[in-house]
C-alpha cells in the first residue's frame, strides 16, 4: 500500500499526486523546503521549521499558499493519514504551474506539496558505529540560508560522498568548511564544540537552533566559528547535525580517523539530550 501524499489541498494516493510539467520548481527550482522530524508520531522542532520557511519565502518573494494554523493541520493530518510514527514529512512550495518565462508570472499560484518517509530516527545504527565524511568544494550559490530547492550542488556532494564509501560530503570554501550537503557540520575539541556561525553561507539548521539550547542547559560550551579540514582531522570528535539524523557522530574525515575512530563522550551527550527531548515530544518554542 501506497503513501498518502498532499497536493494543493488534497489527500491522495501517491500515484495520484501529479503536478504541471510548468512548474516553477520543475523548470526553475523556483520554490523553498522543509523537512521535519516525526517521532513518536508527534512533530520536533516544527516552530523553528515554519519560522525558517516564513524567511525563505520572503527572501524569494513568495507569499503563503495558506495560513501557518492550516499547514500545521497538513502536517498533522499527513502524520495520521499514513500512520506516521517515527520518519520525516517533506513539505515544498513554489511559485507554481506558468508558461515558461523567468520573470514572476502575473497570476502566481503556489503549489504545495507533501510526502513523508519512515525511517529509524532514534534507533539508528549509524549512531552506535559514526559515519564517514569526505570533502568536496562548496559549488552552491551565495544564498544558502534560504532553503531552496536547488539542490544540484548537494547531490552532487553527497553522490561523490557515496562512491567514496561516505555518508555525507562537508563543503569546503576558501579553505573552511560550510556545512554538510544536507547537514550542519562540527568539531570538538578539549571538550568545546566547534561550528561554523550563521551567515549567508549556511543553513540556519533547526537541529543546530535546538542544540545550541540544549548545549547551553547542559554547560556544554559552543564556539561559532569557521574551521578547517585540517582542522577537523586532528579534532578530539566531529558530528553533524540535521532533522534527519539529530546529532549523528563522525569517526572518519577524508581517511583520517577521528576519536580513535569511535563516537566520542561530548557528541554521545548531546545526541542523548536531543532524543531525550524529541522522544518528549518537544517542540523547542522560538527563542
Ligand atoms: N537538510 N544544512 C543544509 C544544507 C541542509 O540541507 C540541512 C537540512 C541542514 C540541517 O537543517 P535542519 O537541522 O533544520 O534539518 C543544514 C534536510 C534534512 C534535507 O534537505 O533533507
Amino acid at each position: 500500500m501506497g503513501r498518502i501524499v498532499y497536493v494543493n489541498g488534497e489527500y491522495l494516493p501517491e500515484d495520484q499526486g501529479k503536478i504541471s510539467i510548468f512548474d516553477r520548481g520543475f523548470l526553475f527550482a523556483d520554490g523553498v523546503y522543509e523537512v521535519t522530524a516525526v517521532v513518536d508520531g508527534k512533530l520536533v522542532d516544527h516552530d523553528p521549521h515554519m519560522e525558517r520557511l516564513a524567511r525563505s519565502l520572503d527572501e524569494i518573494r513568495l507569499s503563503w499558499p495558506c495560513t501557518r494554523e492550516q499547514l500545521k493541520a497538513m502536517h498533522l493530518e499527513m502524520i495520521r493519514q499514513n500512520g506516521l510514527k517515527e520518519g520525516l514529512i517533506y513539505m515544498q512550495i513554489t511559485r507554481g504551474p506558468a508558461d515558461r518565462d523567468f520573470r514572476f508570472p502575473k497570476e502566481a499560484s503556489p503549489t504545495l506539496v507533501a510526502f513523508t518517509q519512515t525511517g529509524h530516527l532514534i534507533d539508528n545504527p549509524n549512531a552506535v558505529s559514526g559515519v564517514k565524511v569526505i570533502t568536496v568544494p562548496d559549488i552552491r550559490w551565495t544564498r544558502r540560508d534560504i532553503k531552496s530547492v536547488m539542490l544540484l550542488a548537494p547531490v552532487l556532494g553527497k553522490q561523490a560522498a557515496h562512491e567514496a564509501g561516505a555518508f555525507e560530503a562537508w563543503m569546503t570554501e576558501e579553505g573552511f568548511v560550510t556545512e554538510g550537503t544536507s547537514s550542519n557540520a562540527y568539531i570538538v575539541k578539549d571538550g568545546e564544540v566547534v561550528t561554523r556561525g550563521l551567515s549567508q553561507s549556511i543553513l540556519a539548521g533547526c537541529t543546530r537552533r535546538s542544540l545550541f539550547r540544549l548545549a547551553t542547559d547542559h554547560g556544554i560550551v559552543i564556539n561559532e566559528r569557521r574551521f578547517t579540514p585540517e582542522e577537523a582531522y586532528a579534532a578530539d570528535e566531529a558530528f553533524l547535525t540535521s532533522a534527519a539524523n539529530f546529532v549523528l557522530p563522525i569517526t572518519e574525515i577524508d581517511g583520517n580517523r577521528i576519536g580513535g575512530g569511535q563516537p566520542g563522550p561530548v557528541t554521545r551527550k548531546l545526541r542523548e539530550i536531543f532524543l531525550e527531548e524529541a522522544t518528549a515530544g518537544f517542540s523547542a518554542s522560538p527563542d
